[in-house]
């Protein structure tokens, strides 16, 4: 037994994570059912570091020093339960079993139960940054027990990308922490491509630019606060020709977003858990919406929507609606990330995960789909006033950040942002250009702003054709029914 740690799955994102492993100085088993990607990596890769090949499960399990790690990269779902189950009939108590896929985190749970009652640990882990950061340097977001972390966790932070000589990996919590973290990072991942797709709509069908200009724009947000990876890769895209036809290689693709499910994950998680995340909700739904390929056309032919037009908007006026529409996407940018913190604080209370918010931010700096400058303020913000969890202490309590909405760099910034966004979104709403995430976004900043919410009116309705009861503002404790049907509508208290 020689291996530091074992690979069982070498697809793309398998073969590069244990490339990077190898190439800082670990020791790799490698191991995949079938036997010819085992084989393809030794042959282009197998000189870069140690690695150990095995062609049988057995064997893999046998060449890993105790307590073995293995890191399955497999398909989430039925693929990662059957590894799981044939990996762990092999291994000894003590033994550590990491899933790096995309995991859903409840079965993370169940799976880190059932392993633990057999004495093995059982990592649920993140993995962001795609193909190119799995070799190069991902952000790595492990769950499961601290002592699985203070074996795995050295040789994870060798591979991780770094910012400031901090790696972009950290001890989230224990059994599911991880996955979950990693749930709301590509639910984040797909509000913030929704509101760069919707500045870039606004700014083609609005005010009229070219797709190479808005390429420009996009590249010079890279010198503000939206610099990011994500504005990045849209310069890229949007620079893009295509080949064949001579056109923008945004015009040749057919534009219907897919989706391999972890936005509805997570904004399904947000529904269970009674967290608002209505940009990320928005932007899943977006994407649907952008597949219903019958409805969108059967739409288009009943032509229901005569008064709306495309416009062109000339010189100042131009410019003033591109830095409204760069001001409305820092804003919805805001919202959809205090949704999702608010989405992780929320899960983190509920499962006593006691997650570190300020770390989260920080171990997604780099590396990661949604790295971006922005992520420093958050981890600022955090590390400034504490974390969810810690506002069950009572000293922390006046320090608690109940919303990154309020942290001051950020309450600022909205305050600033404001009155263009809303001008932004009344031109969506005025010229037919949809901007759903930008306006979600909005109302969600405007009812969390709001002294008073039409909820009132819904416990009024609610009491009336069900007796589910309300609260009085001057009795808020106070359980009260209205007798709707008795002709004097007495008012009573119930407890
Ligand atoms: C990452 C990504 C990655 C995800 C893809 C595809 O962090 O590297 O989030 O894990 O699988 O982005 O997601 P969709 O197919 O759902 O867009």
């Amino acid at each position: 037994a020689s291996a530091d740690l074992g690979v069982f799955g070498l697809g793309v994102m398998g073969a590069n994570l244990a490339r990077n492993l190898a190439r800082h100085g670990h020791s790799v088993a490698v191991f995949n059912r079938t036997l010819a990607r085992t084989e393809r990596l030794m042959e282009r890769y197998g000189s870069e570091g140690d690695f150990v090949p095995a062609s049988d499960l057995k064997d893999f399990v046998a060449s890993l020093r105790t307590p073995r790690v293995a890191i399955i990269m497999v398909q989430a779902g039925a693929a990662t339960e059957a590894v799981i189950e044939e990996l762990s009939a092999l291994m000894e108590p003590g033994d550590i079993i990491v899933d790096a896929g995309n995991t859903l985190y409840t079965d993370t749970r169940r799976r880190e139960e059932a392993l633990r009652e057999r004495g093995l640990h059982f990592v649920g882990m993140g993995v962001s940054g795609g193909e190119e950061g799995a070799l190069l340097g991902p952000s790595i977001m492990p769950g499961g027990t601290a002592e699985s972390y203070n074996r795995l966790g050295p040789m994870l932070e060798s591979i991780s990308a770094h910012v400031d000589g901090e790696p972009c990996c950290t001890h989230v919590g224990p059994d599911g922490a991880g996955h979950f973290v990693k749930l709301v990072h590509n639910g984040i991942e797909y509000a913030d491509m929704q509101l760069i797709a919707e500045a870039y709509s606004l700014l083609r069908y609005v005010a009229g630019l070219s797709v190479p200009e808005i390429a420009e724009v996009f590249r010079s947000w890279k010198d503000s606060e939206l610099d990011s990876y994500l504005i990045d890769i849209t310069t890229e895209v949007l620079s893009r020709t295509d080949p064949v036809t001579g056109r923008p290689f945004v015009d040749v693709v057919v534009d219907a977003a897919g989706q391999k499910g972890t936005g509805v994950w997570t904004t399904q998680t947000a529904l269970e858990l009674g967290v608002a995340v209505p940009a990320i909700a928005e932007a899943t739904f977006a994407r649907a919406v952008s597949s219903a390929a019958a409805a969108r056309a059967a739409v288009r032919a009943a032509d229901l929507a005569p008064g709306t037009s495309e416009s062109t908007l000339s010189g100042q006026d131009r410019e003033a609606f591109i830095d409204a529409v760069k001001q409305a996407l820092y804003g919805s940018k805001i919202a959809a990330y205090a949704q999702g913190f608010d989405e992780i604080a929320t899960a983190s209370a509920q499962f006593g995960w006691n997650i570190d918010l300020g770390a989260m931010a920080r171990i997604w700096r780099g590396g990661c789909i949604i790295r971006a400058r922005f992520l420093d303020d958050i981890t600022r913000a955090y590390n400034s006033t504490g974390s969810a969890d810690n506002a069950s202490n009572a000293d922390n309590e006046d320090a608690h950040l109940a919303s990154l909405l309020t942290a001051p760099v950020f309450a600022s910034a909205l305050v600033q942002a404001l009155p263009a966004w809303r001008q932004v979104v009344a031109i969506s709403a005025l010229t037919g250009v949809p901007a759903p995430a930008f306006a979600s976004s909005l109302a969600y900043v405007d009812q969390l702003r709001a002294d008073r919410l039409p909820a009132a009116l819904i416990q009024g309705q609610r009491d009336f054709f069900g007796s589910h009861t309300y609260h009085r503002v001057d009795d808020p404790e106070g359980i009260y029914h209205t007798l709707w049907a008795a002709p004097e509508r007495t008012e009573e208290k119930w407890n």
